[in-house]
């Protein structure tokens, strides 16, 4: 029996998750590493800790298994996205902390480059907007700010990464500086349609094209590693959204998947077609083979599960998030208590770093059931925003889809049963959970020659329950107003 092992490299954990040739999961290690916010708003790790938590959690996942390096037909790697390193190209010193996706410190220079007119190219270019959230504007501030980085930059001795590629470049002892199509495509750097760097932003931006890395296909040749005690090929990469996308068998266009983690994101795949939003949605990769793109639309929400973590951490009303359903299903029927959580801005639809989150119906009787239902609820109305904004942009692509779901908080019936009533729509929640790393074991074992091509994946692709939404279409249109009107007001209080 063949082996593949998948790299899981999040924002708070590293994980590592040996499959089998069946893609059955066998073994998982994981490590959390420090958050690091030096300032209102800045969000950090630390090179080291990403890169010594993937290499011992994969250490040990292979140890606990008792599988040695010849067995590993590959390395599948999946990443936070749009998180942002810059090191050296002779020493690998990496010059300053990676900068999180989560980070909005460059906001200010979004703003100024939108006020000069560039969005309307740069979305054109990328499909994405001009927002500190991507990767453009972060390494423009580390060649601004560390000192003699753009005159380093600039004579060829800087390269850049996302997690994705530092992960290879460390893997390979620095033989390879090269990243995925999925990774690429959140930069704001790299023309989707093109399939190329754009050198119009670079230069916008001050950003020597000599520090990029080479873009590849999700399922390619990425070097080896003789890290893990012999040598293994690395054969798949792609972005955590797209991974899940790619291990939910989102093949078809039409299909959409959504992953709850502490964040919420919904990908609806548009086939070759890179469908431009009217509605503030993103137009990214989903993944690519023999070099063919295949696009989707993306809807990103900052708050999904860490409004369950604020529950236990910030108001203290739970101990664990599991017991976050029990509480919602005792919460009185006659409250409707809606809690918009606007904790670091709003993101797709609306787009506002600067507002802050709020709640709405409080009376004497709310109290902890209370605020848990109406935590859960707001991310299915999140979600309805997400969902309607497609279906605006792409009328009749969505057809009569179902959701796929995954994530910590798709294990919650009552979440994903609240989902399908305020989408109207059924929500399907597949056997395994770990969507994933199943995406990027999928990639390197296809490359490996030892799983099936797309087609055969997505037949096993298995649904355990699935959810059909229950409410009436009256309640669920007065519910969802008020969830608008919500978030309307919310954006009304100036920050
Ligand atoms: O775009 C950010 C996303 O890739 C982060 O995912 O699961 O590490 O929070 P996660």
């Amino acid at each position: 029996m063949r082996y593949i092992l998948a790299i899981d490299q999040g924002t708070t954990s590293s994980r590592a998750i040996l499959f089998d040739a069946n893609l059955h999961p066998v073994q998982i290690a994981q490590q959390e590493f420090q958050q690091h916010f030096p300032a209102s708003g800045w969000v950090e790790h630390a090179p080291e800790d990403l890169w010594q938590t993937t290499l011992q959690s994969a250490r040990v996942v292979l140890d606990k298994a008792g599988i040695g390096p010849g067995q590993v037909a590959g390395i599948g790697i999946t990443n936070q996205r749009e998180t942002t390193l810059v090191w050296d190209a002779d020493t690998g010193e990496v010059i300053y902390n990676a900068i999180v996706w989560q980070d909005r410190r460059t906001a200010d220079t979004c703003a100024a480059l939108r006020a000069a007119g560039h969005e309307a190219m740069i979305s054109e270019a990328t499909g994405l907007l001009l927002d500190p959230y991507f990767s453009g504007t972060k390494v423009k501030w580390i060649l601004d700010h560390v000192e003699g980085a753009r005159d380093r930059a600039r004579a060829g001795k800087l390269r850049f990464g996302t997690v994705d590629c530092f992960l290879i470049w460390k893997l390979t002892g620095g033989r390879v500086h090269a990243t995925d199509a999925t990774n690429a495509a959140r930069t704001l750097l790299y023309d989707i349609r093109e399939g190329q760097w754009s050198a119009e932003i670079c230069d916008l931006l001050d950003i020597p094209m000599s520090m990029l890395p080479e873009v590849r296909d999700c399922a390619a040749d990425f070097g080896t590693t003789d890290l893990l005690g012999g040598t293994i090929p690395i054969l798949g990469v792609a972005g955590d959204q797209q991974a899940a996308t790619i291990g939910q068998a989102c093949f078809k266009p039409g299909m959409m998947k959504s992953t709850y983690g502490t964040g919420c994101f919904a990908l609806l795949n548009t086939g070759d077609v890179p469908v431009k939003s009217q509605n503030r949605l993103l137009t990214t990769i989903a993944y690519q083979f023999d070099g063919r793109p295949t696009y989707a639309l993306e809807g990103s929400i900052f708050i999904a599960g860490a409004v369950v973590q604020w529950l236990r951490d910030g108001l203290g009303i739970i101990e664990s998030a599991g017991d976050t359903q029990a509480l919602a299903e005792r919460a009185d029927p006659a409250q409707e208590l809606v809690i918009v959580p606007a904790f670091t801005g709003l993101g797709a639809p609306y787009w506002n770093p600067d507002c802050r989150g709020a709640v709405f119906g409080l009376t004497r009787g709310s109290g902890p059931a209370e605020f848990a239902r109406a935590a859960l609820e707001s991310v299915g109305f999140q979600t309805r925003d997400l969902l309607q904004a497609m279906q605006a942009d792409w009328p009749g692509g969505t057809g009569d889809t179902t959701l796929r779901v995954d994530g910590g908080m798709a294990a919650s019936d009552w979440t994903m049963q609240f989902l399908a009533d305020i989408l109207g729509a059924p929500v399907d929640r597949p056997k395994v959970l770990e969507t994933t790393a199943l995406g990027a074991a999928w990639l390197a074992g296809m490359r490996a020659g030892i799983c099936p091509d797309a087609e055969g994946f997505a037949a096993t692709w298995a649904r355990a329950d699935g959810f059909e939404p229950r409410m009436g279409q009256g309640e669920r249109d007065r519910r969802y107003a008020r969830w608008q009107a919500a978030v309307a007001a919310t954006l009304g209080v100036p920050s």
